[in-house]
């Protein structure tokens, strides 16, 4: 559901780079930095170990323009097919800005990511809306592969009003976010952004999109929710990429009909945070597994609240399909498993919704909002900070992440009983795993044994990834946060 919100995609951007002598690179004008969010990777047996990770704004949201000056590379229908009518022309032509978070609308503390629905601007309060990727230290994004693992975290929803959806969801963008030699930012600007929606993007992983047509991948939606509502949705595609389940099998204890659970002083407390824990359980317990089931768990307070009526917070594959028509035609939860075991992009974002005003969320069957309160004016004028916090984000091992009491639940006969050992979180204590350094491959290594390739990211105030590149090319500084491998 989540591409509906970009109605304003306004800045259908593309990341194209001038090629030329003075201009290879992203523009001067508003150098990128990237916010630093800690995230953890957690093992059974190691704890979790702190990531020096960091989020993206996504790159339609950025500012295109001539690469001679300021005049804007995008109109409002999309992209200037004067300036732009191939990516090699457009890249000759333009660049893209860095973003400046503050006004997008994004902040970062620690471990804790805050989405803010309006911000305040020179001509008053306006809609930022942002969308944002989860970015790994060598300049690409994170890839979680999550078959028989489970994803955790810690959510905020107290300000979110009826209409509005602050959404983590995984989608299968490719880990360079379509880098390459007209697009020299890839994922460090945003790029590449597909979903289950099929949105049609100015750019499809760096490639001009010349004909309009959308950009499908499996898209699973964690968790889109407001202090009312909430639904966790797996979306597949079929493998040609050329459609998906755009419904999705969601599963909302609303409309199971626990009405009293995900409310403001409900079981599960939504004026206040909890931790949401998401396991994707295979049918034989490894990572080469089938996906088998994705079961959901709520902890506020120490205490694991569960929400459906009967059977589980739990998406099997014939309950998807009995809630889904269409969810066996994309090959339901079985192609969902493939994807996460392959490894999908996370996304964070907050947005309302014009045209339909989220009832799919929120109203109805689905929750106990009216079917007009989600109007965005109502919620501009009503809650003006409306935001959502995501904290603590850790993935790894089933039972790893956090103590949610026990084993996931047993709705596959053939599903692991995994191990409920309440984990203790190691926090920053990096483990110091000595890569057993065989790097006699490699020609140049860095101290973790790493080098970066063609185009990537190799240095920069915040950067900690890779610093030396692959022959034959040289890192290059563009600007204090941002050098590259060219
Ligand atoms: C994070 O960065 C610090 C400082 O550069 C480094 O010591 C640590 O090993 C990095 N952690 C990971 C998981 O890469
Ligand atoms: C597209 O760019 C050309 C060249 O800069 C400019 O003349 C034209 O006005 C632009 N078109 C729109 C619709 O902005
Ligand atoms: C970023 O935007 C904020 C708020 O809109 C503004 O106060 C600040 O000056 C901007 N920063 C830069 C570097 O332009
Ligand atoms: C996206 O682009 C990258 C880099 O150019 C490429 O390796 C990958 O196969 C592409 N993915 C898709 C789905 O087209
Ligand atoms: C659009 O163009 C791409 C190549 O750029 C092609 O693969 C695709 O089939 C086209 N789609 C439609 C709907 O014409």
């Amino acid at each position: 559901m989540e591409s509906r919100s970009f109605a304003r995609r306004l800045a259908a951007a593309a990341l194209a780079v001038s090629q030329l002598a003075s201009a290879q690179n992203p523009g001067t004008a508003t150098p990128e930095v990237h916010p630093p969010l800690t995230t953890w990777k957690c093992t059974t047996g190691g704890g979790c170990v702190a990531q020096n990770t960091s989020v993206v704004l996504d790159w339609n949201y950025r500012w295109m323009h001539t690469a001679t000056g300021y005049d804007s590379c995008t109109t409002s229908s999309g992209i200037n097919s004067t300036l732009c009518p191939n990516e090699a022309t457009c890249a000759q032509n333009c660049v893209i800005e860095g973003a400046n978070y503050t006004a997008a609308g994004v902040q970062t503390s620690g471990s804790s990511l805050t989405l803010n629905q309006y911000v305040q601007g020179s001509t008053g309060l306006t809609s930022a809306s942002p969308r944002t990727y989860l970015l790994d230290s060598d300049g690409n994004y994170v890839m979680m592969q999550l078959l028989n693992q489970e994803l955790s975290f810690d959510v905020d929803l107290s300000t979110l009003p009826c209409g509005e959806n602050g959404a983590l969801y995984l989608s299968e963008m490719s880990a360079t976010g379509g880098r390459n030699e007209y697009n020299t930012g890839g994922a460090n600007y945003g790029s590449g952004y597909c979903d289950a929606q099929c949105p049609v993007e100015t750019f499809k992983n760096g490639t001009l999109n010349t004909n309009n047509s959308g950009f499908c991948c499996n898209e699973m939606d964690i968790l889109e929710a407001n202090s009312r509502a909430n639904a966790f949705t797996p979306h597949p595609c079929n493998a040609a990429g050329t459609d998906c389940d755009k419904g999705g099998c969601g599963f909302n204890p609303y409309a199971q009909g626990n009405k009293n659970y995900w409310a403001p002083g409900g079981t599960l407390d939504t004026s206040k945070p909890f931790t949401v824990t998401t396991q994707f359980a295979t049918n034989d317990g490894t990572k080469t597994g089938t996906l088998a089931f994705i079961t959901r768990k709520y902890v506020q307070n120490g205490q694991v609240l569960a929400s459906a009526v009967s059977g589980g917070d739990t998406i099997t594959t014939s309950w998807c399909n009995a809630a889904d028509s269409s969810a066996a035609t994309f090959g339901s939860l079985t192609t969902m498993g493939q994807a996460l075991g392959r490894g999908m992009v996370l996304v964070f974002s907050v947005w309302n919704d014009n045209g339909q005003y989220m009832n799919w969320l929120d109203s109805g069957n689905n929750g106990p909002c009216s079917s007009t309160e989600g109007n965005p004016a109502t919620i501009q004028q009503n809650y003006p900070d409306t935001h959502v916090v995501f904290s603590n984000i850790k993935w790894g091992d089933i039972g790893s992440t956090v103590n949610t009491g026990g084993s996931v639940s047993s709705s596959s006969s053939s599903a692991s009983k995994t191990t409920s050992t309440p984990t203790s979180v190691k926090t920053a204590s990096t483990p110091v795993k000595s890569t057993s350094t065989t790097s006699s491959v490699k020609t140049t290594t860095t101290a973790n044994g790493a080098t970066q390739t063609h185009w990537g990211q190799c240095g920069g105030q915040g950067y900690s990834g890779p610093t030396q590149c692959a022959a034959p090319y040289a890192c290059q500084t563009q600007n204090a946060y941002y050098a590259q491998c060219l």
